[in-house]
Order: C-alpha cells, then structure tokens, then sequence
C-alpha cells in the first residue's frame, strides 16, 4: 500500500532519499529550509520554514511516518516533537541517542564508560591549565573540538590550523568561553572511511563502505568542505582496509547502540554513521553521525535492492531484517560555485543538457525562471554506477561536459589508493 512519507531537509542527501521514497508509488510531502527543486518537483506538496522551528509541521495530515535528513533539527529534538505532539513515527533517532552526533564529548565519555575501543587519547577541557597539562603529557600534535555541531568545519587540527603553542591556546581560551568546554585530542593520522548502519536499536545492517573527500582541492589539500565526493567498490570494501579493519568499525557501532540503550533507555533508530580513521596500527572514531552522510547517503541508497520505506518502517517497529545492495561500484562528485569554499560565485546559471548517464542530486541552488542558479554553497552532485570504479567515474565525467556553468569539481574522485 502505498505510504505517505514526510521528508525534513532539503540538501543532495535529502534528494537522494526522496528520490528512493517516491519508488513503488509512496507520497512523498517535504518540509524544506529553501526550495530543493529536485525534491520539490517529486512532493505532493511541500513547506517551507525554519528548520530549527517545528510550528508548521502540523500542516501535513495523514502521514505514516516521517524521517529526517540533516542532523540540526535532530539536535533540537524534532524526532521528539514529531513522535510525541504530531503521533507520528520517525525513522530517526530521538534527541536523547541523536547526543552521539551532537555532543562530542557525550560520544567520547559514552565509548569510554562501555569500554568501547575507538578513542584516540582525549581529555576534556574546562580550563586552560587542563589544556596545559594534556599537551605537557601528549604534545602539541593535537585536534580541537567544539562540542556541538558545527557544520564540520570549526575542528581545528594542529599543522593545517595553528603550529604552534600560543595559537592553540587562542582556540580553546575562545571555545571554553563559548561553550564552558572543549575537547582536545591527540591527532590521528590515516586515511578516513565511513560505514553507515540501519539499526532498529537492536539488529544493524551494514551498508558498503564509503571514502569520502572534504578537502576543497585535488590530492586532498585545501580547506575542508562539507564534501568534494566519495566513491564506493562493488565488494563493498575499501582498498586500504583490511577484514580485521572493517570488523572493529562495526563492533564499535555495534557495542554503541547497545551501549545508547543501556545509557537513556531509548533505542536508537534509523542510520548510524561511524567516520572512522585507519592509522597504520589501528581503527579510531573520528566521530559520530545520527543520520546519513552527504554524500554517502547518495552512493549508498542507489545500492539499496530492497525497498527504502519499508527498511524505514522495519526500524520504527524494532523489526529490522536483512537488506541487501547490489555489488556495483559508485563515484559521486559535487560541482561547487567557482572559487568554494572560500569566495564563492553566487548567482550564477546552470544549464543541463539532458540526457545524463549518471543521476544528479541538486544541492544548494535556487529555481528563478526555470534557470538553476548557484548559492555560496555547494551546487549538485552527480552520481555514476558501473561495473568498475572506472565505468562508474567514466558516466560522471562524460555527464560533467554537459554541465555548463561557472562551476569547480574534483576529477581525483575515486582514483584508487
Ligand atoms: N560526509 C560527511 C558528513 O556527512 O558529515
């Protein structure tokens, strides 16, 4: 029977998503911060308003479940406000176990409670002789982490941010004035992954590993972004992983949803994102994510062979079962406004030449006259699926010449390492 979905969010993750919704003749309703005219052109109907802000919610009528994109309104309780004043289930965690994602040093204080490897060394700061002494103990070669969200972009890691002492200091003087404390851990070096769980609260089910790109530039240097691109392999692994790698990423993701139980007595529903780092001796959680990456999410749901609400619905009834993808391999790529993250080129046209061999997710840009137009943030994202990573990047190149527009991408997406 077909279902009324209603989607919070509004970026290329939530795109991909409701493009997977509207599959087998579901009813796809959207609330939405600005207008997503991918998602726009595929909703029954479709509200605008402050995401942070759950008022006009209660417009939608009849919905049979809901699920939410990004982690913000997670932070302010929506899967809360959703369940409980709208009687509406949620695909997503609740505000309690969403704290994985949004406070960082809930996450660090629960995996070291449980027991849960994973940590790198870490202390959390409430003062600057606390700050001291760790770095007396470790050195300076540290990572400074804000508690809350922060888009990914306000951690500051010791030889791209500061190098020397005085300008550590800085950092965390002016976080513990803001927040009452910081996070400081000793900086781990490797190469990131990221696995991505459904989870019921009780049963996970894996989806395949992805290696994301959040450096601006090629050879991943630059500023870091939300993300340039990832690719995943038709094994569903990672070239730089081994077996014994991929198996700790899970146990940790597995002891921590025992453990979020355990802790609030809530069971965590919906995705779990682990951003891991592979150092040459071991497996570190960078951190975690209460809802899908973007753009794993893209990679991953174009996988997916069984049907997305019905997973969706399986983990609101504690029911989860087996979900399967197909062995095939994917490379997304963002375009993003000449000169992002730094001077961005807003309000410039994009044409698209149809027909493309990949899929696209339309990100941050507007609709003014049937024109698209680019926003100070990223622009859309193509995705290729293929046999190999090659057929796959292949699609994505081919489809980025019919793509006009003062755009930048990275052509080093999925480039074997
Ligand atoms: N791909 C990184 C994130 O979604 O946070």
């Amino acid at each position: 029977m077909a279902e009324k979905v209603l989607l919070i969010g509004n970026g290329a993750r939530e795109h991909a998503m409701a493009k997977k919704i509207v599959e087998n003749e579901n009813k796809l309703f959207s609330y939405m911060a600005y207008e997503n005219p991918g998602i726009a052109d595929i909703s029954e109907k479709f509200i605008l308003g402050n995401l942070t802000n759950f008022e006009k919610l209660s417009k939608f009528e009849n919905i049979d479940y809901a699920i939410i994109g990004p982690e913000l309104p997670l932070s302010f309780g929506l899967t809360n406000y959703i369940e409980d004043k709208l009687e509406i289930p949620v695909a997503s965690p609740r505000q309690e176990v969403a704290k994985i994602e949004t406070s960082k040093s809930f996450a660090r204080n629960l995996l070291e409670k449980y027991e849960i490897e994973g940590n790198p060394v870490f202390k959390i700061c409430k003062t600057i002789s606390d700050f001291e002494s760790f770095v007396k103990e470790n050195g300076l070669e540290i990572a400074i982490k804000p508690d809350g969200l922060t888009g990914g972009k306000a951690v500051k890691v010791f030889g791209d941010h500061f190098s020397s002492y005085s300008e550590a200091e800085e950092i965390v003087k002016q976080t513990i004035a803001k927040d009452g404390l910081v996070i400081i851990e000793k900086k781990v070096k490797g190469k990131e992954f990221s696995l991505q769980v459904f989870t019921d609260g009780k049963n996970i089910q894996l989806m395949p590993l992805v290696r994301d790109y959040k450096r601006a530039y090629e050879g991943d240097k630059g500023p870091n972004t939300g993300s340039m691109g990832s690719y995943s392999l038709p094994d569903h692994h990672l070239p730089f992983l081994k077996q014994n790698d991929v198996e700790k990423a899970v146990d940790i993701l597995k002891k921590t949803i025992k453990a979020l139980k355990e802790h609030t007595n809530i069971p965590y529903v919906g995705v779990l994102y682990g951003q891991f780092m592979k150092s040459e001796r071991n497996v570190f959680l960078i951190e975690f994510n209460a809802r899908f990456g973007d753009p794993e999410a893209i990679n991953v749901l174009k996988l997916l062979k069984d049907d997305y609400n019905v997973i969706n619905q399986n983990m609101i009834d504690q029911s989860l079962k087996k979900v399967n993808f197909e062995n095939k391999a994917t490379v997304c790529n963002y375009l993003v406004p000449k000169g992002y993250p730094i001077n961005p080129l807003k309000d410039e046209k994009i044409t698209i030449s149809y027909p493309l061999k990949s899929d696209l997710f339309y990100a941050s840009v507007y609709r003014e006259n049937g024109t698209i137009r680019t926003t100070t943030s990223r622009s859309l994202a193509l995705l290729g699926v293929g046999n190999d990573i090659f057929k796959a990047k292949r699609k994505v190149i081919e489809d980025i010449t019919k793509i006009k527009g003062k755009l930048y991408w990275r052509t080093d997406i999925g480039e074997l390492e």
